[in-house]
């Protein structure tokens, strides 16, 4: 083991999460896992490789959210691996505020916002990519309603799985079929993708607001 000035701040983070948050230490340690990790860097090759006119034609640098953002993962992955333009913001939603709090001691830089999603109006923000990697744990009408409440040109990527035996799971597709159909009226040019994780499948689509 490499024992080095990451591995102690790492550690201490473990220690701070399981004085104060005990009951999360493992929900915690799972974003951390290989699953996590591949779900997330899938959809950043993907998403790097997505032909895309941005609707700020004008900005140097465009804004990002995530939605159902965790502990901040997905935030911080974008921030060092996505390379279609220079990000000036990047938003992590999420309405956990044990989340949000564990998220700032595991991802200082990421800027977390504690919201309910059905509170957002991405129309009023400048957002040109959001994000959600959490679809299987929101209301079908609430994703419906984040797309309708964006402007036109947004660019969406949004991320399933097929996993309905966990109770958490309220809105899980079968396929990535069903996933594309859910969206067809709403966002246009649309790729789909589909990652084997032998346990179970995620599913992931890329597609522009109408
Ligand atoms: C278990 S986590 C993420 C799992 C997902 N596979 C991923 O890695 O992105 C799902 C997150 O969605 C958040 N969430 C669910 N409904 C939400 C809502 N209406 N508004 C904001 N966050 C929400 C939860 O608090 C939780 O942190």
């Amino acid at each position: 083991m490499i024992y080095d000035q990451q591995t102690i701040h790492a550690y201490e983070d473990i220690k701070r999460i399981a004085k104060k948050y005990p009951g999360r230490l493992l929900d915690a340690l799972e974003c951390f896992s290989q699953n996590q990790y591949d779900c997330k860097t899938w959809l950043l090759d993907c998403l790097n490789q997505y032909p895309h006119h941005f609707k700020y034609k004008t900005r140097d640098s465009i804004d990002i959210a995530i939605l159902g953002g965790w502990y901040g993962l997905m935030a911080s992955l974008v921030s060092t691996e996505f390379k279609l333009k220079p990000i000036n913001n990047i938003h992590s939603y999420d309405f956990d505020p044990i989340a949000k709090q564990i998220g700032k001691w595991l991802f200082p830089a990421v800027d977390f916002i504690e919201k309910d999603i059905t509170e957002l109006n991405i129309n009023d923000k400048h957002y040109s990519i959001v994000i959600n990697t959490s679809c299987e744990h929101i209301d079908q009408s609430l994703l419906y309603k984040s797309i309708d409440s964006a402007p036109p040109k947004t660019l969406f990527v949004l991320q399933s799985n097929n996993m309905k035996e966990i109770q958490q799971h309220i809105n899980c597709v079968k396929n990535v079929e069903q996933f594309t159909e859910q969206y067809k009226s709403r966002l246009e040019k649309i790729r789909a993708y589909e990652l084997d994780k032998q346990r179970y499948k995620r599913f992931m689509i890329i597609g522009v607001k109408k």
